[in-house]
C-alpha cells in the first residue's frame, strides 16, 4: 500500500552530532507495514545537541515500526526545546514519541514528561527512559490517537509536542482529535514539527485547520538549514 510509506530516510542535520549513525532503508514502513527492513539491527545509540552536557542514549530498534528509529523532525524539535532552556516546573506531553527522544530531552531538561505511543513502543520508550535515568520526571504511556485519552495523562499540560507525525493518512484525522482532546486550556504551547513527505499531507492541514490555527516559529536560528529539507517547526492554537 503506497499511502502507508515513508518515502524518505531521515536525514540528519548536519549540525547535530551523532556517535553511531543510524542508516535507514527508504521504504521504512510505520507499524501497519508488513515487513521491516532485514538490515537494522537493534543497537544503542548516542545523540549529542551542542547545549547539552551529555549525550541522549537510545535504544533503537525497527522491528516495532516506525517509531523504533529516530526521524529528522525529532532532532529538530530536539534542538529547538533545548535553546529555549529549562522546563523545569513545566508538565509536557509527547505524542507519537517512537523512541522517545524529544520528550526524553524535555525530561533533560527538567519537565515533568509523558511520553506516548502506541503499545508496540511502550518497552523501547520505558528502556529509554531508563538509558538516561530518567524515571524519576519522564513516564511512558500508551495512547492512540482519536482513542479516549488515558486518565493517568496530566490533564492540561504546559507543552504538546509532536514530531514527524504527518505520514498515514489514515490516522490524520485521528491525530487531530487527539491534539484537540488534549489541549483544553489557552494557556498550552503546542509545538508540531512536521516533514512534507507527500502532496497528501496537505489533508491533515485541512483537517488541522478545522480545529487550529498555526504560526511558523521563526526564532529559531537552524530555520534555515532545516526548511531545506522540507521541515517545518509550528505553533498550533486551538479555535475557540
Ligand atoms: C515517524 S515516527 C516519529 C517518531 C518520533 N516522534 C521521532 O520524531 O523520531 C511516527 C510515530 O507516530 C506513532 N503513531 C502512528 N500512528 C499512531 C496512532 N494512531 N496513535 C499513536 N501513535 C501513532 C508511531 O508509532 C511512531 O512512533
Amino acid at each position: 500500500m503506497a499511502s502507508d510509506r515513508m518515502q524518505e530516510p531521515p536525514d540528519p542535520l548536519l549540525h547535530l552530532q551523532r556517535s553511531l549513525q543510524v542508516s535507514l532503508s527508504d521504504d521504512l514502513l510505520p507499524d501497519v507495514g508488513p515487513a521491516q527492513p532485514p538490515s537494522i539491527a537493534k543497537e544503542v545509540i548516542e545523540i549529542s545537541f551542542p547545549l547539552l552536557a551529555s549525550p541522549v542514549k537510545l535504544s533503537v530498534d525497527p522491528s516495532p515500526g516506525c517509531g523504533g528509529v529516530t526521524w529528522p523532525a525529532g532532532e529538530v524539535l530536539s534542538q529547538y526545546i533545548i535553546r529555549r532552556g529549562s522546563l523545569r516546573n513545566k508538565t509536557v506531553v509527547e505524542l507519537g514519541s517512537g523512541t522517545g527522544l524529544v520528550g526524553l530531552v524535555a525530561g533533560l531538561l527538567e519537565a515533568n514528561v509523558c511520553i506516548t505511543d502506541q503499545q508496540q513502543l511502550l518497552d523501547l520508550m520505558l528502556v529509554n527512559v531508563a538509558l538516561n535515568n530518567l524515571s524519576h520526571n519522564v513516564t511512558a504511556l500508551e495512547l492512540n490517537w482519536g482513542e479516549p485519552l488515558p486518565l493517568d495523562l496530566p490533564a492540561q499540560p504546559d507543552l504538546i509536542l509532536a514530531a514527524d507525525c504527518v505520514y498515514f493518512e489514515p490516522a490524520f484525522p485521528l491525530l487531530v482529535q487527539t491534539l484537540s482532546y488534549l489541549c483544553t486550556s489557552s494557556t498550552t504551547e503546542v509545538l508540531f514539527c512536521y516533514k512534507k513527505r507527500r502532496k497528501a499531507d496537505r489533508r491533515f492541514f485541512a483537517l488541522l485547520k478545522k480545529k487550529f490555527s498555526w504560526i511558523e516559529v521563526t526564532d529559531d536560528p537552524d530555520r534555515e538549514v532545516y526548511s531545506k529539507q522540507a521541515i517545518s517547526l509550528l505553533r498550533l492554537v486551538k479555535k475557540s
